[in-house]
């Protein structure tokens, strides 16, 4: 079900830093004509894709004589918005209709209150949202954000677009895109070309390095690819996130499910010092490595040698193009660490290794392949047969991609999110989560091991990962002083979908032992609905939730065995089970959390929460019971930790 976004523009979350707003510089608007004529492109991205979008945009604007620049939201001072010439927005969304982490900052001020009318006076815009129609805020922040800048005096030059990433991401973008450049051009004055069937573009130029460099110091300078220097904190501490994660060392990784499992779940505990802080219910974002035989398969079939050593060095010097070159380092490490070899590539690579054959067959069926008419074509060959570029590249005998280009045009390997099992007060310098091993057989016969995951269940104690942060929405009730009771709390997280309430349980039991007073505490209650196959094969801690049980921070622990019995039972079901109790906290100020699947489970609990309003709250009418969840929604009482 698709709803509006939500109408009010959440606070920010604790500890954030808002750009405060600074008086509007007075400036002369009626047209742009003084405006440095360079067309912006700004990204707002978790996982990389809106970023990838953004430097087709930005070749596209080169074949079209457009002088463009990439600009990452993060690195953006947006009081310099109504100074632009043109404006182009290209924003994921995530958590619950939130804002990216790199686009929150400047997501926070375009949308307060402090903005005056006419701020953007004819500043020409465009925005096109990526989203994904699964979940309940499809597109929100591309949807605020284009009102935004409309409300504000920006002019909308041609209207928002919007992708899902469950369906045809890529078609609507392409769709958006042909018919977004002809009115964007005829606005700008500019003639209107193809931007399809040019060359590949490069943005970077390979400087092959021989290994007397490897150890040079000033490596970065020789080969003029300026280092990144990290961010400093008020304490000139080094800030870690995204761009500059923490080198965490692995303290502890052991197994969660029983003998007679055919699944692995890990429990891994990394050592963070005093380097990162959390709060229980963020999440740890990792980079993985990629399979070691795979990539020794790709750099075969590419036919160059992974030792070669290699740096990545911008020919422009535009500031998103110097942070994303690379190197100095292996072609090995490049594939082991800095580009996804494993997802089904887009159709822009399948357009761009059309380039790299004579073979008009293999030419021909490639650009047939990465064009908008044969998406059924695509979504079977591509995306449903879960092919990765070695198998694309097997099935093109012919096609020899250079791989100074491949480098450049392999997306960038992104993080993988989990929710954090551990709470900070519990576990001091200690971060943990837990992560279920993913693998399957796809449709060609390959046997696809999850990259992050089963990486991440062969790591020694001592290995060292890179990690950071994401704050997250995902919070305890809040409990001040003068909070009388502490509300009550229920929670409902199947298999992996427990481990934020793990994070929660330590939380909530150090909270009770040094901050909450006894009257705060007394005779307050904590449902746990957890749900997993069977009792000796993957309950996940168990002797810890029983102990929770036993000293009361858990009131009432009930677990739905999908195994156990001839029907399946899930913690939807249980839910119903328990009906007349969940409605009795949730009419007594209960917070509501759920944590896993997006997909199916997530869904189906809301469906048991709806039938239960409708029953115990008297309400006849569904639009009633749909008010009532949006109230919990808006004063943060039913919160979502959800994926696929
Ligand atoms: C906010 C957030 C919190 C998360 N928290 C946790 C957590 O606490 N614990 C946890 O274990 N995971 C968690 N995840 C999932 C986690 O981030 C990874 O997605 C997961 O570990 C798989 O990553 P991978 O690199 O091992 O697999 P990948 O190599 O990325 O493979 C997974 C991909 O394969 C696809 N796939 C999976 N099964 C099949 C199939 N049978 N057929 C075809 N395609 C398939 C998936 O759709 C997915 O695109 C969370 C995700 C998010 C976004
Ligand atoms: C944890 C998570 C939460 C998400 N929440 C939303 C959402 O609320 N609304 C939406 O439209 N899409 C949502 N998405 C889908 C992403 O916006 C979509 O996959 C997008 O293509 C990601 O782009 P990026 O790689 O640039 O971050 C979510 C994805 C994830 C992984």
């Amino acid at each position: 079900m698709n709803r509006p976004p939500p109408p009010v523009v959440r606070p920010p979350p604790k500890d954030t830093t808002i750009n405060k707003p600074k008086p509007v510089k007075s400036q002369n608007h009626s047209n742009n004509a003084n405006r440095e004529k360079i067309l912006k492109i700004f990204f707002g991205t978790q996982t990389r894709t809106a970023e990838d979008f953004s430097h087709i945009i930005e070749k596209e604007c080169k074949k079209l004589g457009i002088s463009c620049e990439v600009v990452d939201l993060v690195d953006y001072d947006p009081e310099e918005l109504a100074n632009e010439y043109f404006v182009m927005f290209l924003v994921s969304t995530h958590g619950e209709g939130d804002p990216t982490d790199n686009a929150k900052d400047f997501y926070l001020w375009l949308t307060s209150d402090e903005r005056p009318n006419g701020l953007l006076n004819n500043l020409p815009f465009t925005v096109f949202g990526l989203g994904n129609k699964t979940y309940e805020h499809y597109n929100a922040v591309a949807r605020v954000m284009d009102k935004k800048l409309g409300d504000l005096g920006g002019k909308r030059i041609f209207e928002r677009g919007e992708g899902d990433d469950d369906a045809t991401l890529e078609e609507d973008f392409i769709h958006w895109r042909k018919r977004m450049w002809p009115v964007v051009c005829e606005h700008l004055g500019v003639e209107l070309k193809s931007t399809e069937d040019d060359k590949f573009v490069p943005r970077f130029r390979m400087v092959k390095l021989t290994p007397e460099h490897k150890d040079s110091e000033n490596i970065h300078t020789k080969i003029n690819a300026p280092l990144l220097k990290p961010k400093l904190n008020n304490d000139n501490k080094v800030i870690y996130d995204i761009k500059n994660p923490y080198m965490a060392t692995v303290t502890a990784n052991r197994e969660l499910h029983g003998k007679d499992s055919d699944r692995s779940c890990k429990h891994l505990e990394f050592d963070i010092g005093k380097n990162l802080h959390y709060t229980a219910g963020d999440h740890l974002g990792i980079y993985p490595v990629n399979d070691s035989l795979l990539v020794e398969a790709l750099l075969q079939r590419l036919e160059v040698s992974g030792d070669t050593l290699f740096a990545m060095v911008p020919i422009d010097k535009a500031g998103s193009v110097i942070e994303a070159s690379f190197g100095p380092m292996t072609l090995r490490k490049a594939f082991l660490e800095q580009l996804d070899i494993t997802n089904p590539p887009r159709k822009a690579v399948l357009r761009t290794l059309s380039e790299y054959t004579n073979d008009q067959k293999h030419k021909s069926d490639l650009i047939r392949l990465a064009s908008e008419e044969a998406s059924e074509e695509y979504n079977q060959f591509i995306k449903h047969d879960c092919r990765t570029i070695l198998e694309v590249l097997e099935a093109f005998p012919s096609v020899k991609p250079p791989i100074s280009h491949i480098l450049e045009f392999l997306p960038r390997l992104p993080a993988r999110y989990y929710s954090i099992s551990s709470s900070l007060n519990k576990s001091p310098e200690r971060v943990t989560i837990t992560s279920v091993v993913v693998n399957f057989t796809t449709p060609t016969q390959r046997f696809h091991q999850g990259v992050c995951s089963t990486w991440m269940s062969n790591l020694k104690v001592g290995d060292q990962v890179p990690i950071f942060i994401r704050e997250s929405h995902f919070r305890l009730p809040t409990v001040t002083e003068t909070t009388v009771k502490v509300p009550p709390i229920i929670m409902v997280g199947p298999g992996t979908g427990l481990a934020p309430f793990r994070g929660f349980l330590q939380e909530l039991q150090f909270k009770r032992e040094t901050v909450y007073t006894k009257e705060q505490t007394e005779s307050s209650e904590t449902m746990l609905f957890f749900g997993c196959r069977s009792d000796t094969v993957d309950y996940l801690y168990k002797e810890e939730l029983l102990e929770y049980k036993e000293s009361g921070i858990i009131t009432e622990l009930h677990v739905a065995f999908s195994r156990e019995t001839k029907e399946k039972v899930y913690v939807q079901n249980k839910l119903l089970q328990h009906k007349e109790k969940v409605w009795k906290l949730l009419e007594s100020g209960a917070h509501f959390y759920v944590c896993g699947d997006a997909r199916n489970m997530a869904k189906q609990v809301q469906q048991s929460l709806l039938s239960i309003i409708k029953e115990y709250g008297n309400l006849n009418d569904d639009s009633e019971v749909q008010q009532f969840i949006d109230n919990m929604q808006k004063s943060n009482r039913y919160l979502q930790d959800v994926w696929f």
